[in-house]
Protein backbone atom coordinates (compact mmCIF):
# COMPACT_ATOMS: atom_id res chain seq x y z
CA UNK A 1 0.00 0.00 0.00
CA UNK A 2 1.42 3.40 -0.79
CA UNK A 3 2.52 5.80 2.01
CA UNK A 4 -0.10 7.94 0.32
CA UNK A 5 -2.75 6.03 2.00
CA UNK A 6 -2.70 4.68 5.86
CA UNK A 7 -3.87 1.59 6.63
CA UNK A 8 -4.85 0.44 10.48
CA UNK A 9 -7.16 -1.74 12.39
CA UNK A 10 -7.68 -1.66 15.99
CA UNK A 11 -11.19 -2.26 17.90
CA UNK A 12 -13.05 -3.25 15.11
CA UNK A 13 -12.35 -0.76 12.71
CA UNK A 14 -10.15 -0.32 9.97
CA UNK A 15 -9.25 3.26 9.36
CA UNK A 16 -7.86 4.73 6.09
CA UNK A 17 -6.04 7.45 6.32
CA UNK A 18 -5.63 10.21 2.91
CA UNK A 19 -2.11 11.12 3.55
CA UNK A 20 -0.73 13.87 1.19
CA UNK A 21 -1.52 16.85 2.74
CA UNK A 22 0.75 18.95 0.45
CA UNK A 23 -1.66 18.42 -2.23
CA UNK A 24 -4.84 19.19 -0.17
CA UNK A 25 -5.18 14.84 -0.14
CA UNK A 26 -5.74 14.87 -4.15
CA UNK A 27 -6.48 11.40 -5.16
CA UNK A 28 -4.20 9.35 -7.78
CA UNK A 29 -4.52 6.27 -9.40
CA UNK A 30 -2.33 4.89 -6.70
CA UNK A 31 -4.00 6.02 -4.06
CA UNK A 32 -7.53 4.80 -5.63
CA UNK A 33 -6.08 1.83 -5.80
CA UNK A 34 -4.61 1.47 -2.07
CA UNK A 35 -8.47 2.59 -1.03
CA UNK A 36 -10.03 -0.17 -3.22
CA UNK A 37 -7.88 -2.62 -1.48
CA UNK A 38 -8.20 -1.21 2.66
CA UNK A 39 -12.01 -1.92 1.79
CA UNK A 40 -11.38 -5.39 0.02
CA UNK A 41 -9.51 -5.96 3.23
CA UNK A 42 -11.87 -5.15 5.66
CA UNK A 43 -14.37 -6.77 3.63
CA UNK A 44 -12.87 -10.19 4.06
CA UNK A 45 -10.98 -10.00 7.68
CA UNK A 46 -13.66 -11.00 10.13
CA UNK A 47 -11.96 -9.32 12.65
CA UNK A 48 -13.10 -5.67 10.72
CA UNK A 49 -16.76 -4.49 11.37
CA UNK A 50 -16.37 -1.04 10.06
CA UNK A 51 -14.17 1.01 7.83
CA UNK A 52 -13.67 4.28 8.29
CA UNK A 53 -12.06 7.03 6.03
CA UNK A 54 -10.45 10.33 6.52
CA UNK A 55 -7.76 12.81 5.65
CA UNK A 56 -4.55 14.47 6.96
CA UNK A 57 -3.74 18.18 7.39
CA UNK A 58 -6.76 19.66 7.31
CA UNK A 59 -8.15 18.56 4.27
CA UNK A 60 -10.49 15.21 3.83
CA UNK A 61 -9.74 15.55 -0.26
CA UNK A 62 -9.14 17.92 -2.65
CA UNK A 63 -10.37 15.11 -5.65
CA UNK A 64 -9.10 13.30 -8.13
CA UNK A 65 -5.84 14.74 -8.81
CA UNK A 66 -6.56 17.00 -11.89
CA UNK A 67 -2.78 16.40 -13.58
CA UNK A 68 -4.37 12.66 -13.51
CA UNK A 69 -7.19 13.57 -15.01
CA UNK A 70 -5.02 15.65 -18.01
CA UNK A 71 -2.90 12.38 -18.45
CA UNK A 72 -6.27 10.46 -18.85
CA UNK A 73 -7.29 12.94 -21.25
CA UNK A 74 -4.27 12.47 -23.31
CA UNK A 75 -4.61 9.05 -23.71
CA UNK A 76 -5.11 7.25 -26.91
CA UNK A 77 -9.15 5.86 -26.80
CA UNK A 78 -9.36 2.60 -25.40
CA UNK A 79 -10.71 -0.09 -27.59
CA UNK A 80 -13.10 -0.42 -24.57
CA UNK A 81 -11.94 -4.37 -24.27
CA UNK A 82 -9.18 -3.59 -21.56
CA UNK A 83 -9.93 -6.37 -18.74
CA UNK A 84 -8.65 -4.06 -16.06
CA UNK A 85 -10.58 -2.11 -13.93
CA UNK A 86 -9.01 0.97 -13.70
CA UNK A 87 -8.50 1.89 -9.93
CA UNK A 88 -11.30 4.69 -9.57
CA UNK A 89 -14.09 2.36 -11.17
CA UNK A 90 -12.76 -0.28 -8.67
CA UNK A 91 -12.98 1.71 -5.63
CA UNK A 92 -15.79 3.36 -6.38
CA UNK A 93 -17.20 0.27 -6.86
CA UNK A 94 -15.76 -0.88 -3.78
CA UNK A 95 -17.61 1.93 -1.22
CA UNK A 96 -21.00 1.45 -3.40
CA UNK A 97 -21.10 -2.61 -2.59
CA UNK A 98 -19.36 -3.21 0.50
CA UNK A 99 -21.06 -4.93 3.11
CA UNK A 100 -19.51 -3.46 6.02
CA UNK A 101 -20.34 0.05 7.13
CA UNK A 102 -18.38 2.82 6.43
CA UNK A 103 -18.07 6.02 8.26
CA UNK A 104 -16.84 9.09 6.83
CA UNK A 105 -14.47 11.96 8.93
CA UNK A 106 -14.82 14.82 6.58
CA UNK A 107 -12.41 16.92 8.39
CA UNK A 108 -11.76 19.72 6.52
CA UNK A 109 -12.44 20.47 2.64
CA UNK A 110 -13.84 17.78 0.21
CA UNK A 111 -14.20 18.17 -3.11
CA UNK A 112 -15.50 16.21 -5.78
CA UNK A 113 -15.08 12.86 -5.42
CA UNK A 114 -14.68 13.80 -1.59
CA UNK A 115 -18.46 14.59 -1.65
CA UNK A 116 -19.53 11.85 -3.65
CA UNK A 117 -18.31 9.13 -2.24
CA UNK A 118 -20.27 10.52 0.82
CA UNK A 119 -23.17 9.03 -0.59
CA UNK A 120 -22.28 5.93 -0.01
CA UNK A 121 -20.82 6.39 3.65
CA UNK A 122 -23.54 4.91 5.87
CA UNK A 123 -22.43 7.61 8.84
CA UNK A 124 -20.54 11.31 7.81
CA UNK A 125 -19.36 13.34 10.31
CA UNK A 126 -18.32 16.88 9.73
CA UNK A 127 -16.09 19.18 11.59
CA UNK A 128 -17.42 22.75 12.18
CA UNK A 129 -14.64 24.20 9.48
CA UNK A 130 -15.14 21.42 6.51
CA UNK A 131 -16.59 22.69 3.53
CA UNK A 132 -18.03 20.26 0.17
CA UNK A 133 -17.92 21.24 -2.94
CA UNK A 134 -18.81 19.13 -6.15
CA UNK A 135 -17.17 21.42 -9.31
CA UNK A 136 -17.53 19.20 -11.87
CA UNK A 137 -18.99 21.43 -14.40
CA UNK A 138 -16.30 23.86 -13.50
CA UNK A 139 -14.05 21.10 -14.81
CA UNK A 140 -15.99 20.60 -18.12
CA UNK A 141 -16.79 17.44 -16.32
CA UNK A 142 -19.98 15.50 -15.21
CA UNK A 143 -20.72 13.88 -11.57
CA UNK A 144 -19.79 10.49 -10.95
CA UNK A 145 -20.09 7.43 -8.70
CA UNK A 146 -23.94 7.64 -9.45
CA UNK A 147 -23.79 11.14 -7.58
CA UNK A 148 -26.23 12.38 -10.35
CA UNK A 149 -29.09 9.46 -9.07
CA UNK A 150 -28.39 9.76 -5.23
CA UNK A 151 -27.93 13.26 -4.66
CA UNK A 152 -31.06 14.49 -6.26
CA UNK A 153 -32.69 12.09 -4.04
CA UNK A 154 -31.33 12.88 -1.21
CA UNK A 155 -31.63 16.99 -1.74
CA UNK A 156 -34.54 17.55 -4.64
CA UNK A 157 -33.32 18.66 -7.90
CA UNK A 158 -33.13 22.67 -7.17
CA UNK A 159 -30.38 21.61 -4.31
CA UNK A 160 -28.81 19.25 -6.59
CA UNK A 161 -28.41 21.87 -9.31
CA UNK A 162 -26.78 24.42 -7.26
CA UNK A 163 -23.85 22.26 -5.89
CA UNK A 164 -23.52 20.34 -9.19
CA UNK A 165 -24.77 23.16 -12.13
CA UNK A 166 -23.20 25.59 -10.42
CA UNK A 167 -20.26 23.82 -8.51
CA UNK A 168 -21.81 25.92 -5.24
CA UNK A 169 -19.30 25.54 -1.97
CA UNK A 170 -21.53 25.01 0.89
CA UNK A 171 -20.22 24.60 4.68
CA UNK A 172 -21.05 21.80 7.44
CA UNK A 173 -24.06 23.33 8.88
CA UNK A 174 -25.40 23.30 5.26
CA UNK A 175 -24.52 19.84 4.26
CA UNK A 176 -25.81 18.63 7.51
CA UNK A 177 -29.26 20.33 6.90
CA UNK A 178 -29.20 18.60 3.42
CA UNK A 179 -29.04 15.18 5.16
CA UNK A 180 -25.13 14.98 3.66
CA UNK A 181 -23.91 14.52 7.16
CA UNK A 182 -25.36 12.97 10.34
CA UNK A 183 -23.27 15.89 12.53
CA UNK A 184 -21.13 18.71 13.05
CA UNK A 185 -18.64 18.55 15.62
CA UNK A 186 -16.04 20.90 16.48
CA UNK A 187 -13.01 20.33 14.71
CA UNK A 188 -10.97 19.10 17.60
CA UNK A 189 -13.32 16.50 18.79
CA UNK A 190 -13.88 15.54 15.53
CA UNK A 191 -11.68 12.74 15.34
CA UNK A 192 -12.10 11.59 18.79
CA UNK A 193 -15.41 12.15 17.62
CA UNK A 194 -16.00 9.58 15.23
CA UNK A 195 -13.55 7.16 16.91
CA UNK A 196 -16.17 6.44 19.60
CA UNK A 197 -19.18 6.11 16.99
CA UNK A 198 -16.76 3.98 14.71
CA UNK A 199 -16.04 1.83 17.89
CA UNK A 200 -20.12 1.97 19.28
CA UNK A 201 -20.91 0.55 15.71
CA UNK A 202 -18.20 -2.18 15.65
CA UNK A 203 -19.54 -3.76 19.01
CA UNK A 204 -22.87 -4.21 17.68
CA UNK A 205 -24.21 -7.35 16.14
CA UNK A 206 -22.10 -7.53 13.18
CA UNK A 207 -25.12 -9.81 11.25
CA UNK A 208 -27.41 -7.42 12.07
CA UNK A 209 -25.33 -4.00 11.08
CA UNK A 210 -24.57 -6.20 7.70
CA UNK A 211 -28.43 -6.60 6.66
CA UNK A 212 -29.34 -3.36 7.95
CA UNK A 213 -26.91 -1.69 5.92
CA UNK A 214 -28.09 -3.81 3.02
CA UNK A 215 -31.79 -2.94 3.56
CA UNK A 216 -31.39 0.51 3.61
CA UNK A 217 -29.14 0.74 0.50
CA UNK A 218 -30.99 -1.87 -1.97
CA UNK A 219 -30.65 0.06 -4.79
CA UNK A 220 -26.97 -1.98 -5.97
CA UNK A 221 -28.19 -2.66 -9.74
CA UNK A 222 -29.37 1.22 -10.34
CA UNK A 223 -26.11 2.20 -9.19
CA UNK A 224 -24.02 0.34 -11.06
CA UNK A 225 -26.08 1.09 -13.87
CA UNK A 226 -25.85 4.85 -13.60
CA UNK A 227 -21.94 4.74 -12.62
CA UNK A 228 -21.60 3.15 -15.82
CA UNK A 229 -23.71 5.71 -17.84
CA UNK A 230 -21.96 8.75 -16.26
CA UNK A 231 -18.56 6.43 -16.64
CA UNK A 232 -19.17 7.05 -20.21
CA UNK A 233 -19.85 10.66 -20.54
CA UNK A 234 -17.27 11.10 -18.63
CA UNK A 235 -14.97 9.47 -20.10
CA UNK A 236 -15.58 11.36 -23.47
CA UNK A 237 -15.58 14.86 -21.16
CA UNK A 238 -12.27 14.11 -20.21
CA UNK A 239 -11.06 14.40 -24.21
CA UNK A 240 -12.83 17.64 -24.82
CA UNK A 241 -11.90 20.91 -25.34
CA UNK A 242 -13.72 22.25 -22.14
CA UNK A 243 -11.48 20.18 -19.47
CA UNK A 244 -8.49 21.06 -21.38
CA UNK A 245 -9.44 24.64 -20.79
CA UNK A 246 -10.52 24.17 -17.55
CA UNK A 247 -7.46 21.96 -16.32
CA UNK A 248 -4.83 24.48 -18.11
CA UNK A 249 -6.48 27.08 -16.06
CA UNK A 250 -6.03 25.74 -12.33
CA UNK A 251 -2.48 24.78 -13.17
CA UNK A 252 -2.16 28.39 -14.79
CA UNK A 253 -3.78 29.80 -11.47
CA UNK A 254 -5.95 31.73 -13.98
CA UNK A 255 -9.87 31.98 -14.31
CA UNK A 256 -11.16 29.20 -16.96
CA UNK A 257 -12.31 30.57 -20.56
CA UNK A 258 -15.42 28.92 -22.43
CA UNK A 259 -16.65 31.58 -24.53
CA UNK A 260 -14.99 30.65 -27.43
CA UNK A 261 -15.96 26.83 -27.27
N1 LIG B 1 -5.23 17.87 -8.14
C1 LIG B 1 -3.93 18.15 -8.16
N2 LIG B 1 -3.35 19.06 -7.34
C2 LIG B 1 -4.14 19.66 -6.45
C3 LIG B 1 -5.52 19.41 -6.38
C4 LIG B 1 -6.06 18.46 -7.27
N3 LIG B 1 -7.36 18.12 -7.24
N4 LIG B 1 -6.05 20.18 -5.41
C5 LIG B 1 -5.04 20.88 -4.88
N5 LIG B 1 -3.89 20.58 -5.52
C6 LIG B 1 -2.55 21.11 -5.27
C7 LIG B 1 -2.38 22.52 -5.82
O1 LIG B 1 -2.02 22.46 -7.20
C8 LIG B 1 -1.27 23.02 -4.94
O2 LIG B 1 -0.06 22.47 -5.38
P1 LIG B 1 1.29 23.38 -5.40
O3 LIG B 1 1.52 23.72 -3.96
O4 LIG B 1 2.32 22.47 -6.00
O5 LIG B 1 0.94 24.59 -6.25
C9 LIG B 1 -1.56 22.37 -3.58
O6 LIG B 1 -2.39 21.24 -3.86
C10 LIG B 1 -2.33 23.26 -2.63
O7 LIG B 1 -3.48 23.72 -3.30
P2 LIG B 1 -3.91 25.27 -3.35
O8 LIG B 1 -4.79 25.45 -4.56
O9 LIG B 1 -2.70 26.14 -3.25
O10 LIG B 1 -4.75 25.37 -1.99
P3 LIG B 1 -5.99 26.30 -1.66
O11 LIG B 1 -6.26 26.10 -0.21
O12 LIG B 1 -5.77 27.69 -2.18
O13 LIG B 1 -7.20 25.67 -2.50
C11 LIG B 1 -8.60 23.91 -3.32
C12 LIG B 1 -7.63 24.35 -2.23
C13 LIG B 1 -8.92 22.43 -3.08
C14 LIG B 1 -9.89 24.73 -3.24
C15 LIG B 1 -7.97 24.11 -4.70
O14 LIG B 1 -6.67 23.53 -4.67
C16 LIG B 1 -8.75 23.45 -5.79
O15 LIG B 1 -9.72 23.99 -6.29
N6 LIG B 1 -8.28 22.25 -6.22
C17 LIG B 1 -8.90 21.54 -7.31
C18 LIG B 1 -10.08 20.74 -6.78
C19 LIG B 1 -10.76 20.00 -7.90
O16 LIG B 1 -11.21 20.60 -8.87
N7 LIG B 1 -10.83 18.65 -7.76
C20 LIG B 1 -11.40 17.79 -8.75
C21 LIG B 1 -12.87 17.73 -8.54
S1 LIG B 1 -13.68 16.74 -9.75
Amino acid sequence: MTDLVLAETAHGVHTLTINRPDKKNALTEAMYAALADGIAHAESDPAVRVTRIRGTGGSFTAGNDLADFAAQGAKPVSTGDSKVEAPVTRFLRAVSTTEKPLVAQVNGLAVGVGVTMLLHCDLVYAGESATFQAPFVNLGLVPEAASSLLLPRLVGLQRAGELFLLGRKIGSAEARDMGLVAQVLPDDALDAGVEAVARELAAKAPNAVRFTKGLLRKNHGEIAERMAEEGRIFAAQLRSAEVKEAIGAFFEKRPADFSKL
